[in-house]
């Protein structure tokens, strides 16, 4: 499958925040993302999830307890119960847990407790997949987007639907004529990524690995996919694996990426953007702020 994607320019790494900045501000909240587009990062990486009465809600885990005051399934429960919820809270007593320690940053900068000087309500509300689409639009600025679905077996297509009438209704399911798309659709299932594909041809999708399946070996992907997205241990494992995918002319976008050995192979491979919890370092290591 060619890249229908332009390449970017030569040593030009694209740096996507993971749930926002979610060292400093706690994950898929409103704040996470202001300051990730405050950092300068490329793109905004999120994870959808269906709630009860259909709305796409950023959220992780299947259940909103370790992120919030609540407890349950997202899919069994409605937008107004998940708003009544404290989604940030925990981020003040558990810091920077589940983004991924990496000894090699100075401890001094790392904001244990995160950055508390954004608006509260934007520091604990849930966000739904709109309101970022609305951030996003007055960014003042080109900011991407990397939409994860998750568990999207399970629904039968409705996430993708719901994600794609989204995406039709802010203009972002069709680029610009000589344009490349502001938005791909991630996943780790080939079979949601088909039905993104089928519905919206021009958004690019990417295919998210977390190990390496001695079928994709050879640098291919599942029909209908655009770019590989191995995490960084299949880097740290396989590091032919970005020529190999690059070759059969697909991008490569790793995830997470860490620390600054991390960022250092990915360099050196030459891989096509980076998704970090940590977009100001990151960037600052590649020499861009
Ligand atoms: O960007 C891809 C990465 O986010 C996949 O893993 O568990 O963080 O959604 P996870
Ligand atoms: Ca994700």
């Amino acid at each position: 499958h060619p890249a229908r994607e332009p390449q970017s320019g030569p040593n030009t790494i694209s740096v996507i925040a993971h749930r926002g900045a979610s060292e400093d501000a706690p994950e898929h909240t409103l704040a996470a993302y202001r300051k990730a587009i405050e950092d300068g990062a490329d793109a905004l990486e999120c994870d959808v999830r269906l709630t009860a009465d259909g709305h796409l809600v950023c959220v992780h885990d299947w259940r909103v307890n370790r992120v919030s005051n609540g407890k349950g399934a997202v899919s069994a429960l409605e937008l107004s119960d998940l708003a009544a919820l404290d989604f940030g809270s925990w981020k003040d007593t558990r810091g920077a847990k589940g983004s991924g320690e990496s000894p090699e940053w100075d401890p001094g900068e790392r904001a244990l407790l995160g950055d508390r000087t954004a608006p509260l309500e934007d520091r604990t509300s849930v966000l739904t997949l709109e309101r970022l689409l609305e951030l996003v639009a007055d960014a003042g600025r080109r900011v991407e987007l990397a939409i994860e679905t998750k568990h999207p077996t399970r629904w039968a297509g409705q996430v993708e639907e719901r994600l794609l009438e989204l995406l039709h209704r802010f203009g972002l399911a069709t680029p610009p004529r000589g344009e490349s798309s502001a938005v791909r659709v991630m996943s780790f299932s080939a079979r949601s990524l088909h039905r993104v594909n089928f519905g919206a041809p021009d958004i690019p999708t990417v295919y998210l690995m977390q190990f390496l399946s001695p079928r994709y070996r050879d640098g291919r992907l599942p029909t209908g996919t655009w770019i590989a997205g191995p995490s960084i241990r299949i880097l740290r494992n396989h590091p032919e694996y970005v020529a190999r995918a690059q070759r059969a002319g697909h991008q490569v976008h790793v995830w997470t990426v860490d620390s600054a050995t991390d960022v250092e192979l990915c360099e050196r491979l030459g891989v096509d953007a980076v998704i970090t919890n940590r977009p100001r370092q990151v960037l600052s290591q590649l020499g861009r702020n």
